[in-house]
């Protein structure tokens, strides 16, 4: 079977891509699979990387050959080096691409156009679950707390006094500032005052048009791997971040190794029956479909818990949660791999 990695991508999270896919590529079972991987660069050109050690160093980024996936349905890797043209049948696509034109159903669309199988959510779940703005919307249905928000537009730029003050009215400082759509908290600020809500706007609209500025949940911070489709959807135990700097941003993510993840969470049991099954009605409720994380807050004082937001293409890097929630419950990454890559057949 010829399976196609992948990696890379557009968004701000490029490089997270490129760290999961090396976590993923050597979990591939190459005897029952051929492997192709497919870098596409930040500028957005698909390139074949030849191994996983020329993404380890870099070095795909300087590959000669071209390989795209053909849109029409024939099912074909168009290999593209120099004038020789190779195509190659595709059986299963596996993305691991983070943010932007990766988790949120833009090169899921180009798959289901192409007609080709692969690992992960559609289009509709994709797309509502990047903008946190559809998110709210559809949780709310589902009866899951989160936190209050108040929406500010690109638009409203022209008069954002008038802004600021329908986000001073609606909510208490602090709050956070967010783009509806990105990933790894990029363009993501906490703003303690006017002045600051002022600047972490103007830092989130760089992101997107749409921005939610949101309530600070002070709590625990609790994340559940979800695994499965439909009525066959498993969540993973709950883990826990512990985060170095003051909220988990992207740099305390990837650079800081002071960032801590706890794998099966002291908390309650009963606070952690309810986590798994709210991560498994989200997942539902927005049709997911193969893999989430979904991320929680347990807020201190009040003890409840309050989503966050899903990831529908979670981290593989080696600090990711996903991957080290399910080697908990038996799955270890090379059966989660092949789990996923067997799944979206289906
Ligand atoms: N968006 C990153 C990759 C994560 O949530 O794991
Ligand atoms: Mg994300």
């Amino acid at each position: 079977e010829n399976l196609v990695v992948i990696f890379g991508g557009r968004s701000s999270e490029h490089e997270v891509s490129c760290i999961s896919v090396q976590t993923v590529a050597k979990a591939v079972d190459t005897e029952k699979y051929n492997m192709t991987l497919v870098g596409i660069t930040k500028e957005g050109k698909w390139l074949r990387a030849d191994n996983i050690e020329s993404i380890a160093d870099g070095s795909w980024r300087d590959g000669k050959v071209t390989a795209v996936i053909s849109p029409d349905t024939t099912k074909e890797l168009l290999i593209l080096n120099g004038d020789k043209v190779e195509r190659q049948r595709v059986d299963v696509i596996f993305p691991v691409l983070h943010g932007m034109y990766g988790e949120d159903g833009t090169i899921q669309g180009l798959f289901e156009m192409a007609d080709i199988p692969y690992v992960g959510c559609g289009v509709l779940a994709s797309a509502a679950s990047m903008d946190k703005f559809y998110t709210k919307i559809i949780v709310d249905n589902v009866g899951v707390r989160q936190a209050k928000f108040v929406p500010v537009l690109a638009e409203d730029f022209g008069d954002l006094d008038a802004a600021m003050d329908r986000v001073e009215t609606g909510l208490d400082y602090p709050v956070f500032v967010k783009p509806s759509k990105a990933g790894s908290s990029k363009g993501v600020n906490k703003a303690v005052d006017r002045q600051s809500l002022k600047s972490a706007l103007e830092e989130a609209v760089k992101f997107d048009n749409k921005i939610l500025v949101e309530e600070t949940i002070v709590g625990r911070e609790l994340e559940c791997g979800v695994l499965g489709y439909k009525d066959n959807t498993q969540a993973s135990g709950v883990g826990e971040i512990l985060a170095a700097a003051e909220f988990y941003d992207f740099d305390a993510k990837y650079n800081n190794a002071e960032s801590k993840t706890v794998i099966g969470a002291d908390i309650p049991a009963e606070i952690e029956a309810e986590i798994r099954e709210d991560a498994v009605k989200i997942f539902r409720a927005l049709d997911g479909f193969g893999l989430s994380r979904v991320d929680f807050f347990l807020e201190k004082g009040t003890n409840k818990v309050v989503f966050n937001e899903i990831n529908t293409l979670p981290g593989f890097t080696g600090i990711s949660m996903y991957p080290m929630l399910w080697n908990a419950k038996g799955y270890d990454i090379g059966k989660l791999v092949t789990t996923l890559i067997e799944m979206a057949k289906e």
